[in-house]
């Protein structure tokens, strides 16, 4: 690999295009997993913090599992032969209690688990809260292969020929130490997105949202790119085997020539939620805050909505999609009296995903701005794989 850079070769992504995975199990990456046991179990550590957080949860659980069952294990042989029915000598009677006894019995294991409930909790968050300055990866999961859509709607372009997919594996590339959050949906049955190297598996349903979060690792000094499997953990059908990919992680300028390679004039979210606005929208809901006939579109997202009756709601991805779909289920305040149009069949899951990119650039509790890269503005068109992909509606 590091020849291939020296030689200055024409086409500088050449090395990312490589069809040659750098697996994480060709690397000794179980520093943090001590022991010979735990390296056996694993054969190479987690490649994440949050990884690494839940290869010691998990060994904590093993051996504490371990000491207790060979503890109770050993008592209970050394008692049942101790105390065995012998001909001629009567049972002793049992104590009707012993509270002291009871009161470790129960602290002890109760104490356990709550250690094991907070550390486990605090693993959840890491991977459901994103840090406000990650790079959203819009995954969408179908029979039977992942779709990733960048910020600036680039997709992907690169595969490996490995596997048995006629077309190859496909590549996603993510930058090195970056926080990323992937909004993930499913355009027919539940799936699961299944990183091993992360140690996470993420269900994906169609008609909703799921999210999971993570930070990139960083590269060792000179290495190129590392590769981590992606798989489907949620048996979906014939070729649900099949239902794989990978991540390439890359250092961030690469990321940014690979982006740019990507980016054959296509839409951004933001471009194209625009443009269904102004199609599907714009006669009820404005954009600046003016009133009309639906709740304005300015600072919608993120925030809490009074709801007719009382109660508020948190107006995210899934609030937004259902109402778009269902707009009877949850009425704004105030709005009472108004009949949005219902969109299910109109308006498919792609397209809600790129109206809410859209409606996040006019909320001041919409994260970074997708697609605000120079070079994510094109044209309006269409990429190949957005036209090959059947989205259900
Ligand atoms: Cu998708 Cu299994």
């Amino acid at each position: 690999m590091m020849q291939e850079v020296a030689a200055a070769a024409p086409d500088p992504l050449a090395a990312i295009k490589n069809p040659d995975l750098a697996l994480v199990q060709d690397s000794p990456s179980a520093e943090h997993l001590g022991g010979l046991v735990e390296k056996i179990f694993f054969r190479t550590g987690g490649q994440t913090s949050a990884a690494v957080h839940t290869d010691g949860l998990f060994l904590l659980i093993l051996w504490f599992s371990v000491f207790f069952f060979i503890l109770l294990m050993g008592l209970m042989v050394y008692w049942v032969i101790k105390y065995r029915r012998r001909p001629g000598v009567p049972a002793e009677p049992s104590a009707s209690h012993n509270g002291p006894l009871e009161i470790l019995w129960t602290v002890v294991p109760s104490s356990a688990m709550i250690l094991m409930f907070v550390f486990g909790f605090e693993g959840y968050m890491q991977r459901v809260v994103a840090p406000a300055d990650a790079i959203q990866l819009d995954v969408t999961g179908f029979k039977w292969d992942w779709k990733i859509r960048y910020p600036g709607g680039e997709q992907t372009t690169y595969r490996t020929s490995l596997g048995t997919k006629v077309d190859g594996v496909k590549i996603f590339v993510i930058p090195e130490d970056t926080p990323i959050k992937l909004v993930m949906t499913s355009n027919d049955v539940i799936h699961s997105f299944w990183v091993p190297d992360f140690r996470t598996k993420m269900d994906l349903y169609p008609n909703r949202y799921s999210t999971y979060t993570f930070r990139t690792e960083k590269l060792a000094p000179g290495e190129l790119y590392r590769d981590h499997w992606i798989f489907c953990a949620e048996y979906c059908g014939d070729s649900h085997s099949e239902m794989y990919g990978v991540f390439r992680v890359v250092p961030r300028s690469v990321y940014d020539d690979v982006l740019a390679d990507w980016n054959a004039g296509s839409m951004t979210p933001v471009q194209m939620g625009e443009m269904l606005f102004r199609s599907n929208c714009i006669s009820c809901h404005s954009t600046d805050g003016s009133p009309n006939l639906g709740p304005t579109w300015k600072n919608l997202y993120g925030y809490e909505r009074p709801l007719s009756g009382g109660k508020t709601v948190l107006a995210d991805e899934n609030y937004i999609l259902e109402s778009i779909w269902f707009p009877t289920k949850q009425i704004s305040a105030g709005y009472e009296g108004q009949a949005m149009t219902n969109f299910s069949g109109i308006l498919d899951q792609d397209q809600i995903t790129a109206i809410i990119a859209y409606m996040k650039t006019l909320s001041d509790k919409g994260g970074p701005l997708e697609g605000d890269s120079p070079d994510a503005q094109g044209d309006a068109g269409t990429n190949e794989e957005t036209t090959q992909d059947s989205t259900g509606g």
